[in-house]
């Protein structure tokens, strides 16, 4: 080819991808017209999950002082990494099964239309702020593991121990109780060894020995009595953590982002949704922000948060596109409730006029309350999700009282 017709076919094809382009773009606008002609909200909405109360004042404030969307997401989100007390993500979030808190985050933010996230990343507790980073500081979108806390480590980030006593407790609770065929906990020179007693497996009895023992284990650790139910609960169905924020102040722009811990007591180096641009999180400066807390695995599947913004687009409301994620859960495992009854998965919904949803597979929590969702517009509060399906998932193995009633 000489250089002439190089330069022309070169010319043609550009024109080509141009046309195509914008034809593709008059699609999506014409579909999505009533959400990429919205503009913002009357007031600014903070949506998250229930722990997102905790920053919440903070995040409204920044928006009030004209600070950038992000900026109040990653408020909400760090609010929960620096609380020892939320185990599910960051300082204090339950570990791995070696006992390595391993955190996964990832940020979107609407204006500059980017993203970034981390996963697998040990001993660097803000991992949000990190995500924000790889974003704003690099050519990458993802970076994981070692790579990632070199990464952090670099930017000034403290290496750090994210074990709190209660989390190491916990996790030492989960391991010396998981089986009785390794060399975790007391063995027989123990001098208040005691044969155990058989029971058919499967059975009440059956459990009820396990939890009774595990009590007995939680007390020989130093965990405290009052703690001991909730450990034994968090040993027996592993928790998958989590907080998401959604962000859009008045001008209409948005950010999203989630951060977590990840299920306790997984695989070492098991990435769940949240750091998943897609799946936990998405956020798209045209039609709205969502994220989503519960089930990492089934989430992935169904790359629930951009399914959502999708579903905004062709013009379903928050409530419907949420409503429309779960049920493709419930599609994955063919509508049968005797797999659906195990599984949990929060949805957290904002349009960009300001319209929210929060929807839930399960009415109510496991300790029987209603699934709730945090909500900020000014007025700072919690609100019921809507559900897919009324009643609770079941912890499995149900959760009984120790017989002693101790
Ligand atoms: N949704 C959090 C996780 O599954 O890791």
């Amino acid at each position: 080819m000489d250089r002439r017709k190089f330069i022309s076919g070169v010319a043609l094809t550009s024109a080509g991808l141009a046309a195509g382009g914008a034809a593709q773009n008059e699609s999506t606008s014409k579909q999505s017209k009533t959400v990429t002609e919205a503009v913002g909200p009357k007031k600014a909405v903070i949506i998250s999950k229930n722990t997102g109360m905790q920053g919440s004042d903070g995040a409204y404030e920044l928006l009030r002082r004209g600070h950038d969307t992000l900026d109040a997401v990653l408020w909400v989100l760090r609010a929960q990494e620096d609380d020892p007390n939320d185990d599910s993500v960051g300082l204090g979030g339950l570990p791995n099964e070696d006992g390595e808190v391993e955190l996964d985050a990832c940020v979107m933010h609407g204006p500059t239309r980017r993203g970034g996230s981390v996963g697998g990343v040990r001993n660097i507790k803000n991992v949000s702020a990190v995500a924000r980073l790889v974003m704003e500081r690099t050519n990458h979108v993802m970076l994981v593991g070692e790579g990632a806390q070199k990464f952090a480590v670099a930017h000034g980030f403290p290496k750090e121990n994210l074990l709190t006593e209660h989390s190491r407790k916990t996790w030492l609770l989960w391991k010396e109780t998981m089986s009785n065929q390794d060399s975790w906990g007391p063995g027989i020179s123990d001098p208040n060894w005691k044969p155990p007693v058989p029971v058919p497996s499967g059975t009440p009895q059956a459990l009820q020995q396990k939890i009774d023992h595990m009590y007995e284990v939680a007390a020989d650790l130093g965990i405290a009595p009052e703690d001991r139910m909730k450990a034994i609960s968090r040993v027996l169905n592993p928790p998958t953590g989590t907080i998401h924020c959604s962000v859009v102040n008045e001008k209409g722009e948005m950010s999203g982002g989630t951060t977590t811990s990840g299920l306790a007591w997984k695989l070492s180096g098991r990435v769940g949704d949240s750091p998943i641009i897609g799946a936990g999180c998405f956020t798209d400066q045209d039609v709205g922000s969502a994220g989503a807390t519960g089930s990492g695995e089934e989430n992935i599947k169904i790359a629930g948060a951009h399914t959502i913004v999708e579903n905004l687009r062709k013009g379903m409301s928050p409530q419907e596109a949420g409503m429309d994620a779960l049920r493709r859960i419930a599609r994955n495992h063919n509508n049968d409730m005797n797999k659906l009854r195990f599984l949990e998965m929060v949805f957290y919904v904002l349009r960009k006029d300001g319209a929210y949803a929060g929807v839930s597979l399960w009415s109510h929590g496991p300790t029987g309350k209603p699934r709730n969702f945090h909500v900020n517009d000014g007025t700072k509060r919690l609100e019921n999700c809507t559900a897919l399906f009324q009643g609770s998932a079941i912890e499995w193995p149900p959760i009984l009282q120790p017989a002693t009633g101790k």
